[in-house]
């Protein structure tokens, strides 16, 4: 079912202390009828995608909403190298990425393969809010109220074959629009390539987000459509997802191709091992500075070690890295 969707011009993706208009936007949900499935509003959308709002229940993972990241943190200090390797790169430029129209191609060892417009996937699923906690591996680390639905439910769609064993998703690959991959062709071998295996996929806390804090996804964090796998480093969430397929042997990451010495394919957060050029013993909370470090001990698995560790049972962590 289609639903039109109020929105709010007054929100700007500018906003430094977006905290009072989030709960505010809550409070304006609940009082709507705390609406499950949703729509981008498109009969009174503002001038910019991201400042629209999207409708969702407001469901779990509430514990660590005290502790959320600003919004003006989560939204300018970004890694997506199709825009650059500077953190303020993407925030400058990712807008010059075209993200209407959209569609994602669900392929590979699947009995019903086909390609999802951005519309049917807004309102074919149930959005729902989680609140997670999502650690990059140059340490550091956020609290995201994300939008979104989880993984399984798109997976499930498509109905993957019992012989499908990974997932791989690649990132759209537009050079006109993309001055990252202009600049960098060698460093990356594009499009942007992740994998998880596809009982990581089917978990439930791995969710496919296409807002944040309310608000559709910013170009710069990978609108419209990412990735999020909360128990992993940053680098699993890919962004701006274009394709995914089933497939039976592991997919060949675009970290792994750049520096398989660093970047393993399993990327679980495991603060005793060490990147080999850094440590993972310790994160930085955004936001933080010289003189308000707000350093802060990592946890297994990110802090999801009692929903995920399972899935890892008689693995050498150490090893699958
Ligand atoms: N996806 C694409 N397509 N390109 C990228 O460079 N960077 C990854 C991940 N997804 C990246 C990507 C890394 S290293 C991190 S830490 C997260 O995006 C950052 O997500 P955020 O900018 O929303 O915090």
């Amino acid at each position: 079912m289609r639903k039109t969707i109020y929105t709010d011009p007054s929100i700007q993706s500018s906003e430094i202390t977006p905290e009072p208009v989030f709960l505010n936007r809550r409070h304006l949900m609940k009082s709507a009828g705390g609406l499950a499935s949703a729509a981008i509003a498109s009969s009174m959308a503002p001038a910019k995608a991201s400042t629209e709002a999207l409708v969702y229940a407001p469901a779990g993972d509430r514990s660590l909403e005290d502790q959320l990241t600003p919004f003006k943190a989560v939204t300018s200090y970004n890694n997506f190298y199709e825009f650059g390797t500077d953190k303020d790169d993407p925030a400058r430029y990712a807008e010059s990425m075209t993200i209407d129209p959209w569609s994602v191609k669900v392929g590979g060892l699947v009995n019903q393969p086909g390609q999802l417009h951005l519309e049917d996937l807004l309102t074919g699923f149930d959005l729902e809010e989680r609140i997670y906690r999502f650690r990059c591996v140059e340490a550091w680390s956020m609290v995201v109220p994300w939008v979104g639905f989880p993984l399984s439910d798109l997976l499930r769609r498509f109905e993957p074959k019992s012989e499908g064993r990974f997932v791989e998703f690649k990132t759209l690959y537009r050079r006109s629009e993309m001055r990252g991959t202009r600049s960098f062709t060698g460093v990356i071998d594009w499009p942007y390539v992740e994998g998880l295996r596809l009982d990581e996929a089917m978990h439930p806390l791995a969710f496919i987000a296409v807002g944040l804090y309310g608000k559709t996804l910013p170009h710069q964090n990978g609108a419209p459509v990412r990735l999020v796998v909360p128990w992993k480093y940053g680098f699993k969430s890919i962004k701006s997802i274009v394709e995914i397929n089933v497939t039976e042997a592991q997919p060949r990451t675009s970290w792994q191709t750049l520096q398989p010495a660093e970047y393993g394919f399993y990327a679980n957060v495991n603060p005793d091992v060490d990147h080999p050029r850094w440590s993972q013993g310790f994160e930085r909370k955004l936001p933080s500075s010289v003189f308000r470090p707000n350093r802060v001990r990592t946890l297994p698995f990110n802090g999801y070690a009692d929903q995920v560790a399972d899935l890892y049972a008689g693995m050498d962590l150490r090893r699958d890295y």
